[in-house]
């Protein structure tokens, strides 16, 4: 399919954009200080958190940002599927822990089976899906343009 083109000129922190892309909904997410703070807290609860397995970004991705998985640390853009089977995980961009999990720091939650992801699509160990949330390939026009594909 073509490439996708977005403006995110008007996206606020804590805002996600969805668009579709070769018939997947894309999300491009703006991340907030604190989200990337707790980034790299993670670590010891994912199962890939340095984008190790290159299926699921870029190499200029994982290149850039192992643990942002992004071109700017701000703005991270993934494929809306869960990597389980492929359910739409629900956004939960707040940082609070849940009661099922202290470790949880907001992310993205798969309703169907419980999968977590953190707010770079990273997955937590002990969930079913396999991988990371995929990141499609992307760069940017210009400084609010994402093209995708
Ligand atoms: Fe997401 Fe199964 S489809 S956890």
């Amino acid at each position: 399919g073509a490439p996708v083109t977005a403006d995110i000129s008007a996206l606020q922190e804590g805002e996600r954009l969805v668009l579709e892309w070769r018939g997947q909904p894309i999300w491009i997410v703006k991340r907030s200080k604190a989200v990337l703070d707790a980034l790299p807290t993670l670590d010891g609860h994912l199962r890939d958190p340095r984008s190790e397995n290159p299926e699921q970004q870029p190499a200029y991705i994982a290149e850039a940002s192992p643990e942002l998985r992004s071109i700017k640390p701000d703005v991270s853009v993934l494929v809306g599927l869960c990597t389980h089977l492929g359910c739409s995980p629900e956004m939960k961009a707040e940082i609070r822990p849940e009661p099922f999990d202290p470790e949880w720091k907001g992310g993205y939650f798969c309703p169907c089976h419980k999968s977590r992801f953190d707010m770079a699509g990273r997955v937590f160990e002990g969930v079913p899906a396999p991988t990371n949330l995929v990141v499609p390939p992307h760069h940017y026009a210009d400084d609010t343009t994402i093209v995708i594909g």
